[in-house]
């Protein structure tokens, strides 16, 4: 069974509390337990990680190599700053789908920018919480038309 992990920068352990009008009122508990009862569905496995520290993500990301099949990331604001995720997704040779909640591209013009989508296989965002089922599904499509 191919194992992903679901990993959350920061500010996403205040999902379902943090600006509701923005990024929905779902927790990152819920989130969860959604992709728990979706790997079921579609038979892979899941692992989860939140941490507000860069350092910690990198920790994450590297801690999948040779181990994980997939990587979900949603970076929060790291994903518009951080040239180290980029290069540990690199380096961890893991394939990566970019995911946020919200619509990246009609917000801010800082939002436009991201350093994770040069080494993404893609990205999803603007679909709320069902993006990272949305991103489950991605990333299993992804790794069926490898083999
Ligand atoms: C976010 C979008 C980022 O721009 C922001 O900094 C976040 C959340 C999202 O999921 O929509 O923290 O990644």
């Amino acid at each position: 069974m191919p194992g992903f992990l679901i990993l959350n920068g920061p500010n996403l352990n205040l999902l379902g509390t943090r600006q509701p009008e923005v990024y929905g009122r779902t927790t990152l508990a819920d989130v969860e337990d959604m992709c728990r009862a979706h790997a079921k569905e579609i038979g892979v496995e899941v692992e989860f990680a939140q941490s507000n520290h860069e350092g910690a993500l990198i920790d994450a990301i590297h801690g999948t190599r040779g181990r994980l099949d997939g990587l979900i990331l949603n970076a929060g604001a790291y994903t518009h700053t951080s040239v180290a995720l980029m290069d540990a997704i690199s380096s961890a040779e893991i394939p990566a789908i970019e995911l946020h909640l919200s619509n990246v591209h009609a917000r801010e013009e800082f939002r436009h920018t991201s350093y994770i989508a040069r080494v993404a296989v893609g990205v999803i965002c603007g679909f709320g919480a069902r993006g990272y089922t949305l991103a489950m599904d991605a990333m299993k499509s992804h790794l069926d038309s490898l083999s």
